[in-house]
């Protein structure tokens, strides 16, 4: 950045500094996923609004994305609250993004709905929500995978990018966080079609009442 800034050199040298600064960005956060992937830091006692927490990311991530990429929001005007850490949940959905994005080569939509499911209820082909859940889905229209990608997505390091493009830990990432707040993750695809990547979270809306009567010292006291 200083050199760029600074020195201003001539064009190729400026062309190869950019390089450079854009290789040292994608080490550092490769370095940031691999010590979470490989520490599997404990989950904080952390409840956030998917809702709220989406939406803001959004808005955020969306200068990332190519200028074809649009993006089609559903989510209910309600608070619906899921135990996880607010910087994890934006990894999350950087990840799925960044997919979907590149999934779609000329642009297209990623879709992405937030919506209530009941225990019992089927959030996605085979996927039952054990409890009271929150159910995110990420659609894209990209290019889709094979059965083969489709069974070794949540491999560490597996990625059909290259090196030089991809690390393969997106997934894993996402897997792993999933897991340890006790909810599913699903992927469903089909090739030149799209794909559905479908999230479900054990709601947290009980143990934030719980909190609040505790605070309050309300009902816990009779
Ligand atoms: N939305 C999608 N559409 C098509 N293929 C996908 C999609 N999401 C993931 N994949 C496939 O799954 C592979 C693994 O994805 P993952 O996010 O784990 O790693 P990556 O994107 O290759 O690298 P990284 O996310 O670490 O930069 C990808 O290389 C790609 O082949
Ligand atoms: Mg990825």
């Amino acid at each position: 950045d200083l050199l760029l800034n600074e020195v201003r050199p001539p064009r190729p040298v400026a062309d190869g500094l950019q390089q450079i600064d854009r290789a040292g960005r994608r080490a550092a956060e490769l370095t940031k996923q691999l010590l979470q992937f490989a520490r599997r830091e404990p989950q904080q006692e952390a409840v956030v609004d998917l809702v709220a927490v989406v939406s803001a990311g959004l808005r955020l991530m969306k200068p990332a994305l190519k200028k074809s990429t649009q993006i089609v929001w559903n989510a209910p005007d309600v608070q619906l609250l899921v135990p996880m850490d607010g910087l994890h949940l934006d990894q999350i959905l950087l990840n799925l993004l960044l997919n979907a994005d590149l999934a779609m080569a000329t642009g297209g939509t990623i879709e992405l709905r937030i919506w209530e499911a009941g225990a019992g209820q089927s959030a996605a082909e085979g996927v039952i929500c054990e409890g009271r859940s929150v159910v995110l889905t990420v659609t894209d229209q990209g290019c889709g995978m094979s059965e083969e990608t489709l069974s070794r997505v949540f491999d560490p390091f597996f990625s059909t990018r290259g090196p030089a493009a991809g690390t393969g830990l997106g997934l894993s990432l996402v897997y792993g966080l999933m897991r340890q707040c006790g909810g599913q993750i699903h992927l469903s695809s089909v090739v030149d079609r799209g794909t559905t990547v479908t999230l479900v979270f054990p709601s947290a809306a009980e143990s934030w009442l719980e909190v609040e009567r505790v605070s309050s010292g309300g009902a816990c006291m009779s």
